[in-house]
């Protein structure tokens, strides 16, 4: 009989164990379930804000230069006109599929779609990088202005070609890191357009000085801060 209580009251302690472990885990899911959907909500916000800013860029500055003329060149680029048409055609490409690239539904429900749009992203890329190092040496503005230029020109390319390496022997955490890096390259276009804007019109730096500093700032400050969250997850 006292063995028949014992296991008994066994028995309760366990039933009330895995009831307390149940409750918890729910609390858990809801907490989890409130995480995720605060995070989608912000990613949301995330997204639409650079998708206008990406827009605006577009529109206002790169779109322009779909149309050869001397009137939408000026003389300064007009010299160039054919590079920098091709430039700007590589540049809005890449600017434009980086996006969906970073979707997870996207990629996963089209995954063959995913694949060819990052064929034409990584071709963009590399022709838009070596044609930007080519204007980085034809330009006329300073040395800063144009080594910065060029040295961005450079890690487009290579990043790119990173991804792609990456990517052909399978190694898709490394291939999303090296993606990550090439499109916040490629963002440098806006990225250097806006602290330009904001730098000119609230009178901290002149044009020239505005322009020569982001070419550089504008893209290893935003590489670096992106590495500190790549690496930072890892330690
Ligand atoms: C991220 C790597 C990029 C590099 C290294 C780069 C480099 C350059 C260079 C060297 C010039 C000529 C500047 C001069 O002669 O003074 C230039 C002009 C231009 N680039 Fe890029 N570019 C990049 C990305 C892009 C992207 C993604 C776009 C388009 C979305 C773009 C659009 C333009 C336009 C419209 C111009 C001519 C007008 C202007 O300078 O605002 N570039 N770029």
């Amino acid at each position: 009989m006292p063995v028949l209580k014992a296991l008994l009251v066994n028995r309760r302690a366990l039933l009330n164990r895995q009831k307390k472990i149940i409750t918890m885990s729910t609390q858990q899911l809801k907490t989890t379930k409130n995480n995720n959907a605060f995070s989608k909500y912000t990613l949301m916000v995330l997204f639409t804000l650079t998708s206008i800013l990406i827009g605006y860029y577009l529109i206002t500055r790169a779109f322009p230069f779909l149309i050869i003329s001397e009137e939408n060149y000026g003389p300064y680029f007009f010299q160039r006109a054919y590079w920098v048409f091709a430039h700007v055609i590589f540049g809005i490409l890449a600017t434009l599929i980086g996006p969906f690239q970073f979707i997870p539904q996207f990629r996963n429900k089209y995954l063959a779609v995913h694949r060819k749009l990052g064929q034409v992203y990584i071709f963009a890329t590399v022709l838009g990088g070596l044609s930007s190092m080519y204007l980085a040496t034809t330009s006329a503005v300073n040395l800063t202005y144009s080594s910065g230029l060029f040295t961005l020109g450079f890690f487009w390319v290579a990043a790119a070609l990173m991804a792609l390496v990456a990517i052909k022997n399978g190694k898709v955490e490394l291939h999303k890191e090296w993606m990550i890096r090439s499109y916040i390259l490629t963002s440098a276009f806006v990225i250097a357009r806006l602290f330009v804007d904001v730098l000119v019109s609230l009178e901290i730096a002149s044009r020239i000085e505005a322009i020569t500093l982001t070419n550089w700032a504008g893209w290893v400050i935003p590489l670096f801060l992106a590495e500190l969250i790549i690496q930072g997850r890892k330690i």
